[in-house]
C-alpha cells in the first residue's frame, strides 16, 4: 500500500457527524491527503470549517463549485480511498439509486477506488427491510457497508445503528482497501477469541502479568464481525481498546477465571481462537492482606508458583471427547527463539503438543508485536509447511488468520 494516499472522507447529516472531525484527524496523522465531501444537511451539523481546517483542503456540498476543475469527476477520479461517515439510511438509498444531485454522490457514482461505508442510524431505521435490501445491494456491488456497532444512540435507547468510533472506522476502512473489502464467508458463526493477557494475584495489589495488549484479539474480533460473526471475546488485561462492534465482551482477571469463561462458552463455537497471553503459573497461594516487607519477607522471597490450566489445550481435548461441536481451533505461539532454538521448530513442536487446527506464531521480546500496532509471522497446520503472514498491521493478519481459518 503507498505511504500516502488520497482519501476522500463523505459525511452525511446525521448527528455522528462530529465523529467523522476525528476520523479526518486520524488519516491526516497517518500521512494520507484527505478531503471532506459532506452532504448539504452534514453541514447542519458539524461546519465546512472545521472539515476544512482538519483537512488542509477546501470543502464544498455542491457540483457546482469548481466547475472549472470539473470537480464532481475529478475527487472521485483521483481518489485511492472514499471512506463514508456516517452514513445515513437517505444517504444509502440515494447510492443505490445512482442518484448524483450533490457532490458526494457524485464522487461515489465516479470513483473506481474502494468504497468504504460506515452507517448509523436509529436501530428501526437500520432493521428496515429497505435500509437491509439497500446494504445488501451496496455489498453486491463491491461496496464495502460495515455493520455498525450497538450502543448507545441519540436518544436514551440503545442498539445496533450507532457508528463506531473514529480509530475502528480508520483500521477498518485501511484494511478493506489492502485486503479486498469483507467477504461475509462467516455469517452466522459463532467465534469465541481470548484476548490479552491475565493476571495471578499475590495479594490485593500485587499481580504477575506480562505485556500482551490483545490489540490482535480485538482486531480478529473486529473483522470477524465484519465478515458477518457473532463474535465473543474473552478478555483478561487488555489496553483501551474500543468495544468490537457487535461483539460480546466477557472480562476476566486470571487464568482460571478464563478457562471457566470459555468452558461455559466453546461448546456452541464454529471457530475458537486463543490469542491471550494465559500465564502459565500463578503463585499458589494469594494473601488477603498486602504482604509486608519486614514482616512478610519469607512469602516474598520465595513466591512459590503452581501450574495453571492450559486452556487452549483443554479445549481441544474436550473435543476430541466429543464435548464440543464441530469447530476449528486455533492457538498462538509467543517465541523469542534463541541463539541454539529456531522459533519455527519451537511452534511445530507447539502445534504437536496443543493437537489445534491452526498456530499463529509471533517472534516476541525485544520491542516485537507486544503492544505494537502491526504484526507478522507464520501460520502453522499439521502436514503442511509453514505459510508466511507477511508484516501489516494487526488487522490485516487477523484478516489472513480468518482467510486460513475459513478454508478449514
Ligand atoms: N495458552 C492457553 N493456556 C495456557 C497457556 C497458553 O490457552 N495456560 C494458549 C495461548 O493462548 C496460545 C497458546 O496456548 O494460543 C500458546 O501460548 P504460549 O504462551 O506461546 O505457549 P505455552 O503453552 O505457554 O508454552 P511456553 O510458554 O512454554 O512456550
Amino acid at each position: 500500500m503507498k505511504d500516502s494516499l488520497k482519501i476522500v472522507v463523505g459525511v452525511a447529516g446525521g448527528i455522528a457527524a462530529y465523529k467523522a472531525c476525528m476520523l479526518v484527524r486520524i488519516l491526516k496523522e497517518q500521512g494520507h491527503s484527505v478531503t471532506v465531501v459532506p452532504t448539504p444537511s452534514a453541514l447542519n451539523f458539524v461546519g465546512a470549517a472545521t472539515f476544512e481546517a482538519l483537512s488542509g483542503n477546501r470543502v464544498s456540498t455542491t457540483v457546482f463549485d469548481a466547475v472549472d476543475e470539473v470537480q464532481h469527476v475529478r475527487i472521485g477520479q483521483e481518489a485511492d480511498l472514499v471512506v463514508i461517515a456516517p452514513a445515513t439510511a437517505d444517504l444509502m438509498a440515494r447510492l443505490v439509486a445512482g442518484r448524483a444531485d450533490d457532490l458526494l454522490t457524485a464522487t461515489c457514482l465516479v470513483a473506481t477506488c474502494p468504497v468504504v461505508v460506515a452507517p448509523a442510524m436509529h436501530t428501526e431505521m437500520w432493521m428496515h427491510p429497505a435500509t437491509q435490501a439497500n446494504v445488501a445491494t451496496l455489498r453486491d456491488r463491491g461496496v464495502t457497508v460495515l455493520d455498525p456497532a450497538h450502543g448507545r444512540l441519540t436518544g436514551k435507547d440503545s442498539g445496533p445503528g450507532r457508528l463506531p468510533e473514529p480509530q475502528q472506522i480508520a483500521d477498518l476502512a485501511l484494511t478493506a482497501l489492502q485486503t479486498g473489502g469483507y467477504s461475509r464467508d462467516l455469517e452466522g458463526k459463532r467465534v469465541l477469541i481470548t484476548a490479552g493477557g491475565t493476571q495471578e494475584n499475590l495479594d490485593p495489589v500485587r499481580f504477575l502479568g506480562n505485556r500482551s495488549s490483545g490489540r490482535q484479539g480485538f482486531a480478529l474480533a473486529e473483522v470477524a464481525a465484519q465478515r458477518g460473526a457473532h463474535v465473543t471475546i474473552v478478555a483478561g488485561n487488555t489496553d483501551e481498546l474500543d468495544t468490537p462492534c457487535g461483539a460480546e465482551i466477557v472480562k476476566v482477571v486470571s487464568a482460571r477465571e478464563m478457562a471457566e469463561a470459555v468452558e461455559k462458552r466453546a461448546t456452541d463455537a464454529d471457530l475458537i481462537i486463543m490469542a491471550a497471553a494465559v500465564a502459565d503459573f500463578r503463585p499458589e497461594t494469594e494473601a488477603n492482606a498486602k504482604l509486608k516487607k519486614g514482616h512478610d519477607d519469607a512469602a516474598l522471597n520465595a513466591i512459590h508458583l503452581v501450574e495453571n490450566p492450559d486452556i487452549l489445550a483443554t479445549t481441544v481435548e474436550r473435543r476430541t471427547k466429543g464435548e464440543l461441536g464441530e469447530c476449528v481451533i486455533i492457538g498462538f505461539a509467543a517465541e523469542t527463539g534463541s541463539d541454539t532454538q529456531d522459533p519455527l521448530e519451537l511452534a511445530q513442536a507447539k502445534l504437536k503438543r496443543k493437537g489445534c487446527d491452526l498456530l499463529m506464531l509471533n517472534q516476541v521480546g525485544h520491542g516485537k508485536v507486544f503492544g505494537e500496532l502491526d504484526n507478522a509471522g507464520w501460520l502453522l497446520a499439521p502436514g503442511q509447511e509453514p505459510r508466511e503472514v507477511p508484516a501489516g498491521s494487526k488487522f490485516e493478519v487477523a484478516a489472513a488468520i480468518l482467510d486460513a481459518a475459513s478454508e478449514l
